[in-house]
């Protein structure tokens, strides 16, 4: 098989919101710099664009606000596993990256002053946690699309080159040097050898593990799955952000900024549940926290039970005016009356928890920087940024809005160092072992034989890590989705493609993805095993409460061949709690 050669100076691996902020920095600042960028999906067709609610900063438009609030919010939401020099250069940085966008021409809600509308997001508040504040910026409900189209036309302006519709399939790396990456394209089935100087990954998500999830088909983590394939560790895997409010059985969003605007959460009974666990911003509390409420009040018998015996609750929006209906979230009620048939200004619209957001992922430091490993080592040349890379700006949990705005901040920050790195650096030598492995997996998934289905496996998976990884867990339930993992793998082998051919073979693309599915679940599962405590995202019901004297640390999972997994530990960095110990030291979590 042949494989066509790209030499550039900077490949990046993802065209979603980190991605292109990052092609846009390396443009303004060397634009003598020949950079590709490589998407699996048509450019602007990536997950950020599916973004709704907003992107945080603290430019204090609608009331005061400030920076040092923002990082406070952030360091509790994430309960306190969060590093806190990204934290601070996110928080501090967010107001540029909005005004930056804003210059670009992106078309942000407008409030009667002519200024950058905000509304309230859960965990958000004001004053060290005294009350809720308006801190997101958006654009009604569509501020991922907005912001997407916005960047991708800075992109046309400065000729990126895009290589769409190319899977990313290998990191080649060289006596801890990133060289490039190899790609296959999807459309004719070729390959492709892209040679560059500094390789930049900014290639999303992974939730698709899960039954329920608001996730793009396209997230399936393979960003992550190529660097631990490549000997790098990954970080706090086990940290999956349950979304209290998907559609019920879709998954799809119903964003939080219908609560940021006065949407309430009601039981089965009618009641305002959310006061009795967070009196004081009730249906406004981080995410986390939220999704294991809805359980527990399933639990007790007070939440709705579908047929699949998933709890759901009404988000009650009656009250609210006909202008926030349409002005503010007519995207959200557009796909409650399309997916459910339910109409929203008549009824509560039926959510649940959705697999959302990985807080874990590749590890890098506050430059974006990839880890080598848990001692301090870095690959050279080889960036990461967005959902793809743990940075950690989210700790155990993310607050909503902070996606958004972690990938203008830090894609654009990725963009900048790579250019540093660029500048003072030589080709690293090709290794002539480069896209053997790649090969090898494409030629096995078309030639192997037996009598499993791709599409089996894959339900089987989602409905699994639904049921025991999911918003709860415990030992056993885990030690069970780590045994049943196994088998998954080994069924993987024993599944044969239909189609051979090397255009558009969705069938081959498919299977290759669902490898990284189970291999991630796999990575999941022994963080979550082995993380004995609460904390954030992860709520163990046989731990129930956070552990900071031995679980304030990261996990760091080596991916072994053998499909086992090793993990070591990072010390979670808090520069801000060293300054400020009264606000920022650990505390217990209330709302
Ligand atoms: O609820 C939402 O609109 C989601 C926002 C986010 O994940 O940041």
């Amino acid at each position: 098989m042949s494989m066509q050669m790209i030499e550039c100076d900077v490949v990046i691996v993802g065209a979603g919101g980190a991605g292109l902020r990052a092609a846009v920095e390396v443009a303004l600042l060397a634009p003598t710099l020949n950079c590709v960028v490589i998407s699996k999906v048509r450019a602007t067709r990536s997950h950020t664009g599916t973004a709704q609610g907003g992107i945080a900063a603290a430019l204090g438009n609608e009331e005061p606000d400030n920076p040092i609030w923002h990082a406070f919010d952030t360091v509790k939401g994430g309960d306190w596993l969060g590093d806190q020099d990204a934290i601070e250069i996110m928080c501090n940085e967010a107001p540029q990256g909005i005004i930056d966008l804003e210059h670009m021409g992106m078309r942000f809600s407008r409030n009667s002053d002519g200024k950058i509308s905000q509304r309230r997001f859960g965990g958000h508040t004001r004053d060290f946690g005294k009350a809720a504040v308006r801190r997101s910026c958006y654009s009604a409900d569509r501020t991922g699309h907005e912001m997407m189209h916005t960047l991708y036309q800075q992109c046309l302006k400065h000729r990126i080159q895009f290589l769409e519709e190319y899977s990313v399939t290998e990191l080649v790396v060289d006596l801890g040097t990133a060289c490039g990456v190899i790609a296959y394209n999807i459309m004719d089935g070729a390959w492709a050898a892209i040679r560059a100087k500094a390789v930049l990954f900014a290639t999303g998500g992974k939730c698709r593990m899960y039954q329920v999830t608001s996730n793009a088909q396209a997230s399936t983590g393979d960003g992550m799955a190529i660097a631990a394939y490549a000997g790098i560790p990954l970080e706090d895997m086990e940290f999956v952000q349950f979304h209290p409010t998907g559609l019920l059985r879709v998954g799809i969003l119903a964003s939080e900024a219908l609560r940021g605007e006065g949407g309430i959460l009601r039981n089965q009974k009618g009641e305002r549940f959310m006061e009795r666990y967070a009196p004081t911003i009730k249906d406004l509390a981080p995410r986390d926290l939220i999704s294991r409420c809805i359980y527990m009040e399933g639990r007790e018998g007070r939440a709705f039970v579908a047929d699949d015996g998933s709890y759901y609750v009404g988000l009650d929006l009656t009250h609210l005016p006909a202008e926030v209906f349409e002005k503010k979230i007519p995207e959200v009620c557009s796909f409650a009356r399309t997916y459910l048939g339910i109409e929203p200004r008549q009824e509560p619209v039926p959510v649940q928890p959705t697999a959302h957001y990985a807080m874990g992922g590749i590890p890098t430091d506050a430059k974006c920087r990839v880890r080598a490993d848990h001692r301090g080592n870095f690959i050279a040349g080889f960036f990461a940024a967005g959902e793809c890379a743990c940075a950690s700006v989210h700790g155990a949990n993310r607050l909503g809005t902070n996606a958004l705005v972690e990938l203008v901040v830090f894609g654009k920050l990725m963009g900048r160092n790579a250019v540093e790195y660029v500048k003072g650096a030589q080709p690293a030598p090709w290794p002539k072992e480069a896209g053997e492995f790649s090969r090898q997996e494409f030629a096995r998934i078309l030639e192997a034989k037996g009598g499993e289905k791709v599409g089996a496996i894959k339900k089987d998976l989602r409905r699994l890590m639904m049921d025991h990884v999911g918003v709860f867990r415990t030992d056993a339930t885990v030690t069970r989705a780590l045994e049943s993992l196994k088998e998954l793998r080994e069924r993987m082998r024993k599944v044969a493609i239909q189609d051979r051919s090397p255009v558009y073979n969705t069938a081959l693309m498919e299977a290759f993805e669902l490898r990284h599915l189970i291999d991630l679940s796999i990575i999941i599962a022994r963080g979550a095993l082995e993380r004995k405590e609460t904390r954030g995202g992860h709520a163990r019901d046989d731990f129930p409460n956070r552990d900071d004297q031995n679980w304030r640390k990261h996990t760091m999972a080596y991916w072994r061949g053998d499909g086992s997994v090793e993990l070591a530990f990072l010390e979670v960095n808090k520069t801000i709690e060293e300054r400020d110990p009264e606000h920022f030291a650990p505390k217990v979590r209330k709302y």
